[in-house]
C-alpha cells in the first residue's frame, strides 16, 4: 500500500517544477462518450490536443461510455489505462499503449464481484501492475501481469481512499479529473504529429464528386494524357479477387433470397426476434390462434398451432406474391390425434378472390407432412394463404410452407430465382456467408452454430437474429454451399471466433460485449463443432457420420470445402486471442490444407484492431493463410487511400477485404460511389498479389425492411434493381485475370492523379487481355495508350453518368482510334 501512495503523490507535484525540455501533458475524460483526451500545458494554460481512444465496451447508443479513466505509466515507458465500463458490469476496461495515441484493443477482466468501479492502476517495480477499485463488495484489488493482459482474481483491498486522489486541470474554462505527466518532447511531437496527419487524413477523407464545381485543384478543360502499359512488368494475382458477402441482412434471406412465401411458418417468433413479436405474428384468424407447446413436431420447434373451424390466414412477407400459370409446392406437418381434418388450401387475392386451391386430407395419428401444389389462376402480388378446416376436428399444424416451384436451378427449398440469377450474373468467385455480425451474434447464447442449420427442415433451430428479426434457418449451411456449386463459386463460410459480437448487449450475469468469450470448459465442444463442418462439407459418407447427412440431404459428393473464416471484424482481445489461437490450430492439425481466414476488426489501419489484428497474425504466421479486413468508408477515402495496400508485406497473410463500400451523404449507391470503387478496384488489380479476395457488403436489402444503406441490389417481392455498385463489381468479376501488367500515367497534374485509374489484367485461361480506366475528373480525359495495341474494333463496356446519378445505363461499343473517356466515367476494353 505504501508504494501506491508514493505513486500517487509523485503524480501530483506540481507540473511546473519538473524540467524544462520536458512537456506537462493531462489525460481525461471531458464526457463519458467522449473517451480519453489528452490536453498540453502552454504556459500557465492548458490547452486541449485531442482524443487518445474511447470505449468499445458493450452495445453502440446506450454503451461505449468510459467513466473514470486512470492511467499510469510504466517503467519501460509504456503507458497503461483502465476504466469504469457502467455501474452494473463485474468487470471494468484495460488497456495498453507504447505511444498514449495507439491504443491495444481493450480487454474487460471479470472480476467477482457485482460492480467494478473507479478503477486506479498503477505501476510496481517489478513490471507488474496494481489495479484497485471500488464495489459494493468494497474496496477490491487485482494485479496485472506486465502484459497487461492476465488479471488475477480479484481480492478485498484496505488500500486509503488516497488512491483515488486525481490531479486536476482546468481546460476551456472547466475543471477535470484526471492524471498529470512530464514527457519528453520528442514524445510530445509525435503525438502532435499524430493529430496534425489525421486532420490532413480527415480533410482529405471529405473530398466529394459531388462538389467538384466548388474544387480549386480540379481542371475546368479537358485533360490529355498518356497510358505506358509495361508488357515486360508483369506478376500473377489472385484470380478470385471479386466474390459476394452474403449476410441475412435487410431481410437477405428470410422473406428474401430464400424463396418460401410463408412467414413465421413455423410459429416460433417470438418478442426476442422483434419487440411485440409472438408465435402468431403474420397469422390472421377470426379468434385467437391458440398455440401449444405440448406434443412438439420437434424438440427445436417447439410451437404449433391449433385448427378447430376457423380458418387460418397467412400474410406472407408483406403479402404473397404470385403468378398466373405458376405452381406452388405447399406443405404442411398435421398432428391430428385421433381425429381426422381436411383442408381446403387457398390463394386468396386483394380483391378477396380465388387465385387458387386445393384440398388436403389429413389422417389422425403423429405429426405427418401433407403436400398439394396450388396452380395460379390469376396473378397477385399481395395474395394471402388461407388453411380452411372443412371438418370439426381439432389438429395441430406446423411448418406450414409454400414454395414456388421455378426457384432458382428448380432446387427444393430452393432460391428466389430471380434475385440469385442476377448474383449469378456478377460471377462471383467465392460467397462470404452467413455474414458478417450475424456469424458471431447478439451474445454468446445468439453465436451461428452451422450444424443448427442443416438437416430437415423442422429440426433446424431458428434463432432470432442481430438484425431484428427472425432467422428460420431454411437457408441453411447445405443451401449455401449448393448455392455455391450452382454458380461456380468457393464457399467461404465465416463462423465466430469463440466470442461474439463486441457490441453485444449485457446478458442474464450483466455482462456485455464479448461477454468472456465461450467458457474454455466449452470450447473443446465448439472446436469439434468447427471440426465437424470441415468433414460434413468435406468427408467420406462411408466413415463420417457429417458426410453422411451431406449425403442424405442429396449431396454424396463432396463441396470440396477450401477456406473457412474464423471471426468477423472482432475486437482482437486476450479473450479473442486464446480462443482463436484455439481453433485454428485444431484446424491446422486436422485439416493442414484448409486455407484459415483471420479477422482484422471493424475498421483499417490504424485503429486498435487493425494493429493487434496483423501483429497476431506476424506472430502466428501459420494460423492465418488471409486476413479479413472490413471499412466502410467516403469516396474521399477511398480516393485518397489508392495505395493502402501498395506496402503490405508480400511473404505475410494474404488480405480478404470481406466487407467494404464507398458512401456519401445520401447513402445510396451512384454514379460517385462506383467510381471511387472501381478506381480502388484499380489499385486492387493492381495488389492482387496480397489481396486475395474482396466483397462489397452488404449485397441485399429489401424495400422497407432495411437495417445499412448503401447495399448492392435492393429488391421487393417483385422487382430486383441493381445499382452502380453492382455493374463496378460485375464489370471487375467478369473482366478479371490472374496476371496484372504494369501501366503507368502521365501527363496528369499531381493534384488529381487521385481521379484517374487504369489497369491491365490478363486471363490465361481464356487469353483475354482486359483494360480498365477510370476517369473520376469532372471533365474529358483523352488518352493516348503506348505498349498495348488496342484495335478500333476492340469492345468496350462501361458507364458515365453526373456523380448523384443513382440508375446507370451500361454502353456497350467499339474502343474506337481514339480514347476519350468522359467525365465520370468508367470503362473496360476487351482485348
Ligand atoms: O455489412 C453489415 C455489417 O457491417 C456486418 O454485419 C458487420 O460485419 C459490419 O459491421
Amino acid at each position: 500500500m505504501k508504494r501506491v501512495l508514493k505513486v500517487v503523490v509523485a503524480l501530483l507535484l506540481p507540473l511546473s517544477l519538473t524540467a524544462r525540455e520536458n512537456v506537462s501533458v493531462f489525460v481525461y475524460s471531458p464526457a463519458p462518450s467522449d473517451g480519453l483526451h489528452i490536453a498540453v500545458q502552454e504556459g500557465n494554460v492548458w490547452r486541449e490536443a485531442g482524443r487518445l481512444c474511447s470505449s468499445d465496451y458493450g452495445t453502440w447508443g446506450v454503451e461505449k461510455k468510459m467513466y473514470h479513466p486512470s492511467v499510469c505509466r510504466a517503467q519501460d515507458g509504456t503507458w497503461r489505462l483502465v476504466f469504469q465500463v457502467n455501474d452494473r458490469a463485474s468487470l471494468f476496461a484495460a488497456s495498453y499503449s507504447r505511444d498514449l495515441v495507439n491504443w491495444r484493443p481493450q480487454d474487460y477482466p471479470i472480476m467477482s464481484t457485482k460492480q467494478c468501479l473507479e478503477p486506479v492502476v498503477f505501476p510496481n517495480p517489478d513490471g507488474t501492475f496494481d489495479v484497485y477499485y471500488k464495489s459494493s463488495q468494497g474496496k477490491r484489488w487485482t494485479s496485472v501481469t506486465p502484459n497487461f493482459r492476465d488479471f488475477a482474481p480479484d481480492r478485498a483491498s484496505q488500500i486509503g481512499d488516497d488512491a483515488w486522489v486525481r490531479d486536476t486541470a482546468t481546460i476551456s474554462g472547466k475543471c477535470y479529473e484526471g492524471n498529470g505527466f512530464e514527457i519528453s518532447s520528442m514524445e510530445w511531437e509525435k503525438i502532435e504529429e499524430y493529430f496534425r496527419q489525421s486532420g490532413e487524413d480527415w480533410r482529405k477523407t471529405n473530398e466529394r464528386m459531388h462538389d467538384d464545381a466548388k474544387n480549386p485543384v480540379l481542371p475546368k478543360e479537358p485533360v490529355r494524357a498518356t497510358l505506358d502499359v509495361d508488357l515486360s512488368r508483369q506478376k500473377s494475382i489472385s484470380d478470385k479477387l471479386i466474390g459476394i458477402f452474403f449476410e441475412d441482412i435487410s431481410y437477405a434471406a428470410d422473406g428474401g433470397l430464400y424463396a418460401e412465401l410463408i412467414q413465421n411458418r413455423d410459429f416460433e417468433y417470438s418478442s426476442r426476434d422483434h419487440r411485440g413479436w409472438t408465435a402468431t405474428t403474420a397469422w390472421h384468424s377470426t379468434r385467437p390462434i391458440q398455440i401449444e407447446n405440448g406434443h412438439p413436431l420437434s424438440a427445436n420447434n417447439p410451437h404449433y398451432a391449433i385448427v378447430t373451424t376457423d380458418t387460418l390466414w397467412n400474410e406472407g412477407w408483406d403479402g404473397i406474391t404470385v403468378e398466373k400459370g405458376k405452381n406452388y409446392d405447399f406443405s404442411m406437418f398435421v398432428f391430428a390425434g385421433g381425429q381426422k381434418q381436411d383442408f381446403q388450401i387457398m390463394l386468396i387475392g386483394q380483391d378477396g378472390i380465388v387465385l387458387a386451391k386445393s384440398k388436403l386430407k389429413t389422417q389422425a395419428g403423429d405429426w405427418q407432412k401433407y403436400t398439394t401444389v396450388l396452380t395460379a389462376k390469376v396473378s397477385d402480388t399481395k395474395a394471402r394463404l388461407a388453411i380452411v378446416p372443412l371438418k370439426v376436428a381439432r389438429v395441430g399444424i406446423d411448418m406450414v410452407s409454400l414454395f414456388p416451384q421455378e426457384t432458382f436451378k428448380g432446387r427444393k427449398n430452393g432460391l428466389r430465382k430471380d434475385l440469385a440469377q442476377v448474383i449469378a450474373d456478377l460471377h462471383p468467385k467465392f460467397v462470404r456467408f452467413p455474414g458478417g455480425c450475424m456469424s458471431h451474434g447478439q451474445g454468446l447464447e445468439n453465436i451461428y452454430h452451422w450444424n443448427h442449420t442443416v438437416g430437415p427442415l423442422q429440426d433446424r433451430k431458428p434463432d432470432f437474429n442481430i438484425w431484428n428479426y427472425h432467422q428460420t434457418r431454411g437457408l441453411g449451411f447445405f443451401e449455401f454451399f449448393q448455392f455455391c456449386e450452382d454458380i461456380g463459386a468457393e464457399p467461404l463460410p465465416v463462423l465466430a471466433a469463440g466470442v461474439p459480437c463486441q457490441n453485444s448487449a449485457a446478458n442474464a450475469l450483466g455482462i456485455g460485449g464479448q461477454q468472456g468469450g465461450i467458457p474454455m470448459d466449452d470450447m473443446p465442444a465448439y472446436v469439434q463443432e468447427i471440426l465437424d463442418l470441415i468433414d460434413w462439407a468435406n468427408g467420406d459418407p462411408a466413415t463420417s457420420k457429417w458426410a453422411k447427412m451431406r449425403a442424405d440431404a442429396g449431396h454424396p459428393a463432396p463441396f470440396n470445402l477450401k477456406y473457412i473464416g474464423l471471426g468477423n471484424e472482432d475486437i482482437i482481445s486476450t479473450v479473442f486471442e486464446e480462443r482463436y489461437e484455439m481453433l485454428a490450430r485444431a484446424i491446422r492439425a486436422k485439416y493442414p490444407d484448409i486455407k484459415i481466414c483471420g479477422t482484422a476488426g471493424p475498421f483499417h489501419a490504424p485503429s486498435a484492431d487493425y494493429q493487434e489484428g496483423w501483429d497476431f497474425a506476424r506472430r502466428h504466421p501459420d494460423l492465418q493463410y488471409m486476413l479479413d479486413e472490413h471499412y466502410y468508408e467516403s469516396t474521399g477515402w477511398f480516393m485518397h487511400n489508392r495505395h493502402y495496400y501498395d506496402s503490405y508485406d508480400r511473404n505475410g497473410a494474404k488480405v480478404y477485404l470481406g466487407e467494404w463500400a464507398a458512401s456519401t451523404k445520401t447513402k445510396r449507391p451512384n454514379v460517385e460511389t462506383a467510381l471511387a470503387e472501381a478506381l480502388y478496384l484499380t489499385d486492387i488489380e493492381r495488389n492482387g498479389d496480397v489481396v486475395e479476395m474482396t466483397s462489397y457488403a452488404p449485397m441485399l436489402s429489401k424495400d422497407g425492411h432495411s437495417n445499412w444503406n448503401p447495399d448492392m441490389i435492393y429488391f421487393s417481392n417483385t422487382d430486383v434493381r441493381t445499382t452502380p455498385a453492382y455493374e463496378v463489381q460485375r464489370l471487375f468479376s467478369v473482366y478479371g485475370g490472374d496476371t496484372y501488367i504494369a501501366s503507368s500515367f502521365s501527363g496528369i497534374d499531381s493534384t488529381c492523379q487521385h481521379r484517374v485509374g487504369a489497369s491491365v489484367v490478363r486471363d490465361s485461361k481464356t487469353g483475354a487481355t482486359y483494360l480498365k480506366l477510370v476517369n473520376a475528373l469532372p471533365t474529358e480525359l483523352s488518352l493516348t495508350v503506348r505498349g498495348l495495341d488496342i484495335p478500333a474494333t476492340a469492345s468496350t463496356e462501361g458507364f458515365a453518368g453526373s456523380p448523384e446519378e443513382q440508375q446507370l445505363t451500361i454502353v456497350k461499343g467499339e474502343a474506337g482510334n481514339a480514347i476519350v473517356l468522359p467525365a465520370y466515367s468508367f470503362r473496360v476494353i476487351k482485348l
